[in-house]
């Protein structure tokens, strides 16, 4: 049996869990900064490195004290080194580097994308999925990734396609912050989307040929032209004004209501749209047998459906807790690195554009 601590920093979420052979998940602590970042829309990088600093040693014994392990139980120490924010990713591994050198036990270096894709490997108590068959295609969908990957083996990747621009999370986040409904986007526009018709608005959807990369700008800039045709070119003059007499004048003008279900459901559409008709084609070409989704987005219920009734096989997504960032999924994929024997040295560094690579 093998135990890891993991530790997880690279955004704005601290996290740390206890996981055994990959798969069991003993615990799974998350101290998330959401609240904090809100009020600036977005996450702000020095912000969310004092959190950290803050936050990770109660996370850390929270971890241990869930899973009832005590220090000298464990066999290795997981830490994610990239990629994210240098300030962010630095507190969790100088944490790593420190507990691992105490217990004189194995460090094992992360990369954050590789955690996404290992989350479909846990177990929870709702969720007991039956061992991963390979080659395997997995869609990464994130804050600030969307990447299709052919999964040969474990730690053997090859990247059919990757965005060109703005990863499909990102794109969420700022549609939302247009329609003003919220941070983080994802969940305000699937929200928003529920009452909406999807058909409203025909938004664009970048095939780019035959190629399996995405670029979601053009999208977000088409939902921008429709905000603002609600909002900056109105040039409608508000009766009550015009009854009492008064010429109106050229700033004084009503906004007009922005129909915001309708927006966020076409938006949403054709995201999925796109996301899907990709994975579809790439299953196919290699021949997969299943399809695993990964990282915030796979969280979106509307992927989720029509990921399963177009793919015409298996498609796999982690339990909604594991989707976004935490420390579980850093263990189930340095499980495998455990037992391949990749061990960090002690000058592990951060790397904030850390790309996903074949080991
Ligand atoms: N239900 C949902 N529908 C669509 N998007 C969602 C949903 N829930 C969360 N998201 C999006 O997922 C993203 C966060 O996911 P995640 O935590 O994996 O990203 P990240 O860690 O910031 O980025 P990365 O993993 O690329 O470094 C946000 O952009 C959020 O809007
Ligand atoms: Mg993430």
């Amino acid at each position: 049996m093998c135990k890891i601590l993991a530790i997880e920093s690279s955004c704005d979420e601290t996290a740390a869990a206890v996981v055994i052979d990959g798969v069991i998940v003993k615990s799974n602590v998350i101290a998330s900064q959401l609240e904090i970042h809100r009020r600036y829309g977005g996450v702000f990088p020095e912000v969310a490195s004092r959190q950290h600093i803050l936050a990770i040693s109660t996370v850390i014994q929270d971890a241990l004290i869930e899973a009832r392990t005590g220090w000298n139980e464990l066999d290795a120490i997981a830490v994610t080194y990239g990629p994210g924010l240098v300030g962010s990713l630095l507190v969790g591994v100088n944490a790593a580097k420190g507990i691992a050198l105490a217990l004189d036990i194995p460090l094992i270096g992360i990369n954050h994308l590789e955690g996404h894709l290992y989350s479909n490997w846990l177990k929870t108590d709702k969720n007991d999925p039956p061992p991963v068959k390979f080659p395997v295609l997995t869609l990464i969908v994130s804050g600030g990734h969307t990447e299709l990957v052919l999964v040969h083996q474990h730690g053997e990747y090859e990247i059919l396609g990757r965005t060109i621009d703005d990863a499909a999370g990102e794109a969420f986040d700022k549609v939302a912050r247009m329609l003003e409904i919220g941070f983080p986007g994802g969940p305000a526009v699937q929200e928003a989307a529920k009452t909406g018709n999807p058909q409203a608005y025909d938004f664009p959807r970048a095939w780019l040929g035959n190629s399996f990369d995405f670029s979601f700008s053009g999208l977000k800039t088409a939902v921008l032209r429709t905000v603002q045709k609600y909002t900056k070119s109105n040039i409608l003059q508000h009766p009550s004004m015009m009854a009492m007499g008064h010429q109106p004048q050229a700033p004084a003008k009503p906004r007009l209501v922005i129909p915001v279900a309708d927006i966020a459901a076409s938006f949403q559409m054709a995201v999925v749209d796109v996301l899907v008709s990709k994975a579809k084609a790439a299953a196919d070409k290699y021949n997969v047998s299943e399809i695993l989704l990964a990282g915030g987005v796979s969280a979106n219920a509307l992927l989720r459906n029509k990921m399963m009734a177009a793919c015409g096989r298996p498609v796999r997504a982690p339990s909604l807790i594991l989707c976004t960032d935490n420390a579980a999924m850093i263990g189930a994929a340095a499980y495998w690195h455990y037992k391949a024997g990749h061990f960090a040295s002690w000058d592990l560094d951060v790397v904030t554009n850390l790309e996903l690579e074949s080991k």
